[in-house]
């Protein structure tokens, strides 16, 4: 296999249970190093308990999740981040009280030196890195377009788009080499959206980021993704090419129910 073809995440037979309930049912999954690839399907599918498998958040109840070859079941979301796994939330969540640069800063914290010793006694060497990360985190937000005037705005103050450009750059500071979107156009213009489309084919192409993308809006899926995978009631019941998942029966009766599956059927049937 040559470096291109590598997979950079790699998931076998993840399965995750709440009580009864089976969220994610034995899924096996691979992001191919370098590329954008989405993960869809109807709410309630289990996508972002998905996500929080492979961050760390929640252990599986069964199944291994491999980043770049190195086993990370279960591992800490602080550690899986450090090897250069970053995440937003469907929810956006920043820090309130914090300015947009300091949220960000906090996302530098995967990468510096002064651990809690450092930030206590502060010796000159940390207000060194201190300035130095600051510097970096304005050119970070400066990179995913939000004006230099809000910087230092609460970040709860910001418009929604904004907030989530935000969110990309903390992501974005913690130096990762494949980033987890979590719905990132949800209550996005359509402008605003196809503007961040443009955005993750950037980052990828600047920084060789491979990005696993959900999404609902399929004008979105289909502009950017290079592969999809389908989950319904946490089984993954189709993937390929956007457009071969995109026409997929099963695909169609998930979202839109079985009647209009066999209408659309039919109505195939009858135009041969
Ligand atoms: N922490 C949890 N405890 C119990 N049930 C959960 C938890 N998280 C998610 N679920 C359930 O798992 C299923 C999948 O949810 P989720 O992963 O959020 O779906 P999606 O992101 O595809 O909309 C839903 O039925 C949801 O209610
Ligand atoms: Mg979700």
């Amino acid at each position: 296999m040559s470096p291109e073809q590598e997979n950079i995440l790699e998931a076998h037979g993840v399965t995750k249970q709440f009580g009864g309930l089976t969220a994610v049912n034995d899924v096996s999954f691979a992001i191919p190093q370098g590329s954008i690839v989405s993960l869809i399907g109807p709410n309630g599918a289990g996508k972002t308990t998905f996500f929080n498998i492979l961050t760390g958040l929640y252990k599986p109840t069964l199944g291994r999740v491999a980043f770049s070859g190195k086993n990370i079941t279960a591992g800490r979301p602080d550690k899986i981040m450090a090897l250069g796994v970053a995440r937003t939330f469907q929810n956006i969540r920043l820090f309130g009280t914090m300015t947009a640069i300091e949220n960000v800063m906090v996302g530098q914290h995967a990468r510096m030196k002064a651990g809690l010793f450092g930030s206590i006694f502060r010796p000159p060497w940390v207000r060194g890195e201190e300035q130095r990360v600051r510097a970096k985190a304005a050119e970070t937000l400066e990179y995913v377009g939000l004006r230099s005037g809000v910087h230092d705005q609460l970040a709860t103050n910001l418009s929604y788009g904004d907030q989530r450009r935000v969110e990309i750059a903390r992501a974005l500071a913690s130096e990762p080499r494949l980033l987890l979107l979590d719905e990132p156009t949800a209550g996005m213009n359509a402008q605003e959206s196809e503007s961040l489309t443009r955005f993750m084919q950037k980052l990828r192409d600047d920084f060789g980021l491979s990005i696993l993308l959900i999404e609902h809006d399929m004008r979105v899926v289909m502009g950017v993704s290079e592969h999809v995978t389908v989950l319904d009631h946490g089984e993954k019941i189709s993937e390929g090419e956007p457009q071969a998942v995109r026409s997929d029966p099963q695909v169609v009766e998930a979202y839109l129910g079985k009647q209009e599956a066999e209408r659309q059927r039919a109505e195939q049937e009858g135009a041969v």
